[in-house]
């Protein structure tokens, strides 16, 4: 069932219902669809094992593949990081002072014995503080309980598709993914699009396991050091690359996706000539291309990278809708901005 973020009547002030619904299902240890500025989440109370292991459930996703919990905003998030992580380093802290509330998580030492079933067993946590306010209502409102109920710290939520597929970017895409009777607070459309850039604080310096809409300049600059990569990190040191759903083929749409450049794209459409009649390939580009036939379904893609993001997830989804066979993507300009729509591509056409 999908519940208004908003009042019909204001357009702006809080749908106060629908976030005490919300706050009361993952009290009762039940899963919800919550919206963020990157994707939409499918949340529990991190805290609860039961929950979480519903969580697991209904996006089909191994037991082993840590999920992000997510922490209200009073206090920069920190009663929350006191909460799940043993250890903060100051480049962290850094960190989240620059960028939370906001699309970065953390993975930091978890304290034994809290959000374990959600870190899937490791000694790490990944901590994230979302800044769309519907999701901050309901974090909020958690820490806040009714006269006798324990404090929920944080929420589990990785993104609410099944596991490998895309990412959701609007309430119905959730419940096109995970079925009506999840409860789902419609948020509108994400903002960013992408999920959230991923720093390891656990090995002394920050190491990027995924790239997201802040940008590896960015992280830098905020906490004066190099970020490494999980490559780099593992051919200077002993220790080997983290074993993340980072590393696998994700966000895979029904269609092949193919990654080409404007030249080679060109050349492929000329080579098709007239004769496809049927709507079996579509086109997501940035560069102006002949199409020779009317039955190539083209999509341009923003020049602007920020732009590009926010679109991405919804438009393979559409273009899975119309049953096309192949999608050819003009490959993403070399710059660190478009890191996260470039990653996510080269997932999808793994
Ligand atoms: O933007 C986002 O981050 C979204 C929204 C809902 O907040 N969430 C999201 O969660 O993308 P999920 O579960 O789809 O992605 C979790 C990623 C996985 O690649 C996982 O391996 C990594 O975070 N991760 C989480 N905890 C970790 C840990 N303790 N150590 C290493 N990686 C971790
Ligand atoms: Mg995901």
């Amino acid at each position: 069932m999908i519940l208004p973020a908003h009042t019909p009547a204001s357009g702006s002030d809080f749908a106060i219902e629908s976030i005490a619904a919300c706050a009361r299902s993952i009290r009762a240890g039940a899963l919800i669809g919550m919206p963020t500025e990157t994707v939409y989440g499918l949340g529990a109370d991190a805290d609860n094992a039961e929950a979480v292991a519903k969580v697991f459930a209904a996006k089909g996703r191994p037991a082993d593949h840590p999920l992000i919990v997510h922490v209200a905003a009073f206090d920069g998030g920190m009663s929350g990081v006191a909460h799940y992580a043993r250890q903060v380093p100051p480049f962290a802290q850094q960190l989240m002072s620059a960028f939370w509330p906001g699309p970065l998580t953390l993975i930091l030492p978890r304290r034994p014995g809290v959000g374990t079933a959600a870190a899937g067993g490791q000694a790490s946590i990944g901590l994230r503080c979302p800044s769309h306010p519907a999701a901050q209502a309901i974090l909020t409102a958690l820490r806040q309980p009714p006269p006798g109920e324990p404090v929920v710290w944080g929420v589990a939520a990785p993104s609410a598709n099944r596991f490998g597929r895309v990412s959701p970017t609007t309430a119905a895409h959730v419940q096109s993914e995970l079925g009506d009777d999840l409860l789902i607070l419609d948020g509108g459309p994400c903002t960013l699009g992408i999920e959230s850039t991923i720093i390891d604080c656990t090995r002394g310096a920050p190491v990027l396991l995924r790239p997201g809409s802040i940008s590896s300049v960015q992280i830098e600059q905020a906490c004066g050091q190099k970020l490494l990569s999980n490559e780099e990190l593992a051919a200077h040191s002993q220790q080997a690359p983290k074993a993340s759903g980072t590393l696998e083929s994700h966000y895979a749409p029904n269609a092949t996706v193919r990654l080409m450049d404007a030249k080679a794209l060109q050349t492929a459409l000329d080579l098709l000539g007239k004769d496809l009649t049927a709507p079996l390939i579509a086109v997501y580009a940035r560069s102006a291309l002949k199409t020779p036939s009317k039955h190539i379904v083209l999509r341009t893609m923003p020049d602007n990278a920020a732009a590009a993001a926010q679109e991405l997830f919804a438009v393979l989804r559409e273009l899975d809708a119309q049953a096309v066979k192949l999608i050819w993507v003009e490959t993403p300009p070399a710059g660190q901005e478009w890191d996260g729509v470039r990653d996510r591509l080269q997932r999808a056409s793994a």
